[in-house]
């Protein structure tokens, strides 16, 4: 945190590239990317399917190295996995032979915290999502919407600085996914982190977001960056019907759709 003032900007993504290389065929997944995150931001990212963006989560979090470019942690490269960033994707790999509140112990207990203050911490998170009561209960007896929160307070519990979202909430239904978009922008605030969250979803993207990315068709590229002048804390069950919610909304879908015909082309 003391790096915090010195580092307004969170991470930094620069002159990113990559190709993947299988069965001797080339694939250019990312083209020269640049991107500044800011401390504490809520960055959401949009895109046409295949467009490279878990591919750049993949290179953010340091699964592999960019064929060219650089990413940057409060001005430090990234070399390899780091503590300092957490990654939550769509498959909720919570271990089936744990019950839910040792999977939100886990990250605690490879970093050696003792029993009881990992249990208090996974005790609180847990009850922040509303899960108290469901602590001793197996994932298979959990609904969808509630193994995902179990997914994103693990994450949460060894307290990364920037947290990656991969369509977290892509399998849930509307109404599961707005309890769970809110419960997000109350987490996110009381704990403030830098958030970069995927979703295929623009309303989700501009609802949830400080700012929204929209990425160009494969080889992806940034196509657009556009601020959401809505205020917080934001009431998800009815920022719909924001004037400001709209026109950020229309602006970007202008964008977006453009990427999105082009894949319907091919
Ligand atoms: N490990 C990999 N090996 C080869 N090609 C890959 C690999 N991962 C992704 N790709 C290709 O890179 C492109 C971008 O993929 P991805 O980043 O998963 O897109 P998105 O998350 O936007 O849907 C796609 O064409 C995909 O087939
Ligand atoms: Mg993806």
């Amino acid at each position: 945190m003391a790096s915090e003032a010195t580092h307004p900007v969170a991470l930094s993504v620069r002159g990113v590239s990559h190709v993947f290389r299988t069965k001797g065929r080339r694939v250019l997944a990312l083209q020269a990317t640049d991107l500044e995150v800011r401390e504490r931001e809520f960055l959401t990212i949009v895109g046409p399917s295949g467009c490279g963006k878990s591919t750049l989560m993949n290179l953010i979090v340091g699964l592999f190295a960019p064929s060219s470019g650089q990413i940057l942690l409060r001005g430090a490269p990234i070399n390899g996995i780091t503590r300092s960033i957490g990654y939550v994707t769509q498959a909720d790999n919570l271990y089936p032979w744990r019950t839910l509140r040792q999977n939100v112990e886990f990250p605690l207990e490879v970093r050696g915290m003792p029993a009881r203050e990992r249990r208090a911490r996974a005790d609180a998170l847990i009850e922040r999502v509303g899960l108290s009561g469901f602590g001793d209960s197996w994932p298979y007896e959990l609904s969808g919407g509630m193994r995902q929160r179990a997914n994103i307070i693990r994450t949460l519990a060894y307290d990364p600085d920037v947290i990656l979202m991969d369509e977290p909430f892509g399998p849930l239904d509307a109404q599961t996914r707005l309890i769970l978009q809110n419960q997000l922008l109350d987490l996110w605030q009381s704990e403030r982190k830098t958030v970069i969250f995927i979703t295929h979803d623009l309303g989700e993207a501009v609802a949830l977001a400080d700012r929204v990315v929209v990425m160009s068709a494969r080889p992806g590229r940034i196509k657009t960056v556009a601020e959401v002048p809505i205020p917080r804390p934001r009431d998800l069950f009815e920022i719909h019907a924001d004037e400001r919610f709209r026109d950020t909304y229309k602006l970007l879908w202008a964008s977006l759709e453009e990427e999105v015909r082009k894949g319907s082309d091919s």
